[in-house]
């Protein structure tokens, strides 16, 4: 098989790059991606070289590069990673989500129509908005996203639905909860966290810190796909997750624990407008294909932890570099006037 793997140079992307090469060694993987901030080759290091994978650096909004690389390289599955993805960055700048995450699915959705190829798409819990205690989400309910992400992720979602009745495209979607693992962009709550107790910097936990979340391993969220890929059924949307949830508070705990560093760095913070307090799966469907979450969520989180240790040499050129402008926009405030 020939993948186009969109986004592939980002966390989850190359992870699934990873995993895929691994398990199917006989399959090409060609990386689409745009090298946004989020998107680092140095994610593929151990694989750049393998016969298997090749970049191809673009948007996928370029529809004539989308539809070339496709017909050059013999592409039979697309699975769409490549988007805009942190819900902070959304509210300080949202249209680029629309233009990656809407339109550059749609035209993956028209290239796709037009070559007679399979799309899979990954969607996230976040098109749920925020669930009321005792609910878990199951892949009929209505969406209702409540940031600009997951506003365009919903958008994106509906779309690839929309194509698949209207014109009958082979098309399948995972919705994929909170990822933690390797090579996660330390925006993101988990690397943050991780990173900033190995540097002795405080933690700014979002208000209260009881928001709830499924900290899901990397790792699942690849077989979970890589099931829907061989065995879901086409036209169909899964839940991939572990159908467990903590608070904010209590991944900090982990993290802190596993890092053995001391808990007076917590600090609360001024809270994220509009944050959703809890994301809840139910994952039924994707277990009766015969799929099984390996990680729970406490290791989950505590593995992630220990991978920002003995990795240094991947986050401490970001954290130096461009990123410390997006810390000191979205934090030095709300820092200076945090409480313990
Ligand atoms: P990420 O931000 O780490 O990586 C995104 C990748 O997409 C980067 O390599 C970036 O360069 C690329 N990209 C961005 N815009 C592009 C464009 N216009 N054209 C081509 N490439 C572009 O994201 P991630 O955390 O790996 O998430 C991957 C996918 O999984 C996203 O669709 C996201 O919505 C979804 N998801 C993420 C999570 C999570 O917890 N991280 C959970 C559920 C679903
Ligand atoms: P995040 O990793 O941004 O994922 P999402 O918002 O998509 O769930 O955040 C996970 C949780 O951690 C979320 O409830 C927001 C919270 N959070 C903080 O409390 N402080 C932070 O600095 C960040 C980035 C997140």
């Amino acid at each position: 098989m020939n993948l186009l793997v969109t986004g592939g140079c980002g966390f989850i992307g190359s992870n699934f790059v990873r995993y895929w090469l691994r398990q199917h060694p006989g399959s090409r993987v060609i990386v689409y991606d745009k090298l946004t901030y989020a998107g680092r080759k140095e994610n593929l290091n151990d694989l750049w070289g393998h016969d298997g994978l090749r970049l191809v650096v673009g948007d996928i909004g370029d529809m004539h590069l989308v539809r070339r690389t496709c017909q050059e390289q013999n592409i039979d599955l697309i699975v769409n990673f490549a988007a805009e993805t942190h819900v902070d960055q959304s509210i300080l700048g949202p249209l680029v989500f629309t233009d990656t995450n809407v339109r550059g699915t749609h035209v993956l959705l028209e290239v796709a129509r037009e070559l007679g190829i399979r799309l899979h798409h990954i969607s996230t819990d976040e098109v749920y908005g925020h669930i009321r205690a005792g609910h878990q989400s199951v892949e009929t309910d209505e969406l209702a996203p409540r940031s600009p992400y997951a506003a365009s992720k919903a958008a994106a979602d509906q779309l690839v639905q929309a194509y698949a009745i209207t014109y009958g495209i082979p098309v399948t979607i995972t919705r994929g909860a909170n990822n933690v693992g390797p090579y996660q962009y330390p925006e993101k709550a988990v690397p943050l966290f991780s990173t900033n107790a190995i540097l002795g910097e405080p933690l700014p936990i979002y208000g209260d810190g009881l928001q709830m979340r499924d900290y899901a391993h990397v790792y699942d969220h690849c077989t979970g796909i890589e099931t829907v890929l061989l065995k879901g059924k086409i036209g169909e949307v899964y839940n991939v997750g572990t159908g467990r949830e903590m608070t904010n508070l209590e991944m900090v705990d982990i993290v802190l624990t596993t890092l053995g560093k001391d808990h007076a760095l917590v600090r609360h913070v001024t809270d994220r407008p509009g944050h959703d307090r809890r994301y809840s799966m139910n994952v039924d469907k994707l277990r009766a294909l015969g799929w099984e979450p390996k990680y729970d969520p406490k290791q989950a989180v505590a593995e992630a932890a220990k991978w920002y240790v003995d990795n240094h040499w991947w986050w401490e050129p970001i954290r130096s570099g461009e990123f410390r402008e997006y810390y000191n926009r979205q934090y030095a405030e709300r820092l200076s006037g945090a409480d313990q």
